[in-house]
């Protein structure tokens, strides 16, 4: 289910899941109180490896009602939209480093019926998407940089997510929602939840937790 700016959001990331045991990790996840599922779409060429694409979502669809949030670390985005809203992908996040169109992606996401998102990288400063603010749904802050998991968690990040609150809470009172992915753990959420984040990525911290339901706990905080 999408929320709003205000809900406390977590989703954890299916790349630290057994990939072998997807199904199953999804519904481990689901019944330990996730809020989103996670899916990080990676293409070899703007990240180094190679992970999930349409056809992957479409299978997580069938066996789950969770919201798929979906991270397309690819270039040039626009290319696969609809094959994955065919997938039953609820949002996609697109690259501000990837679209030189941002507000064009953005909206074509809108169009075809999905929520959208644009996560920025730790190099890029905050306000370069702050132009796009009005027609986006959620901001993704990396909080390390995008391409694998079990990363350390980046502290100037926390800087950046005060920043885009700030701005945000100047145009809106209802958004777009902050997220943060990269090294979340539940020392990492509380700082980036008084920064101003409301959405939590987390891997390795949940999928790798004895139990899972006390790590999304604290997560959320
Ligand atoms: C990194 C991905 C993250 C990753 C986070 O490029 O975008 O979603 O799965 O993993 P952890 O939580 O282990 O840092
Ligand atoms: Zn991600």
């Amino acid at each position: 289910m999408e929320t709003s700016s205000s809900q406390v959001v977590v989703a954890p990331s299916i790349l630290a899941a057994d990939i072998g045991s997807l199904r199953r990790e999804v519904e481990s996840v689901e019944k330990a109180g996730a809020d989103w599922l996670h899916v990080d779409v990676m293409d070899g060429s703007f990240v180094p490896p190679i992970t999930f694409g349409a056809n992957v979502v479409q299978s997580l669809r069938s066996s789950t009602s969770l919201f798929l949030d979906v991270h397309l670390m690819i270039t040039e985005p626009e290319r696969h939209f609809e094959a994955f809203k065919h997938a039953g992908a609820d949002r996609l996040i697109v690259h501000q480093e990837t679209c030189p169109h941002l507000y064009r992606s953005l909206t074509a996401i809108s169009s075809l019926g999905m929520k959208n998102g644009v996560a920025i990288n730790p190099g890029t400063p905050i306000e370069a998407i702050f132009d796009v603010l009005e027609v986006c749904d959620l901001v993704l802050v990396m909080t390390v940089n995008p391409g694998w998991g079990g990363q350390p968690f980046i502290p100037s990040s926390l800087g950046k997510i005060r920043q885009l609150a700030q701005r945000i809470a100047t145009i809106s009172t209802t958004g777009p929602i902050i997220e943060v992915d990269g090294g979340i753990n539940h020392e990492t959420a509380a700082l980036c939840r008084v920064a101003g984040a409301s959405a939590f990525v987390a891997g390795s911290y949940i999928f790798g937790a004895a139990d899972r339901a006390d790590a999304i706990k604290k997560v959320r905080g």
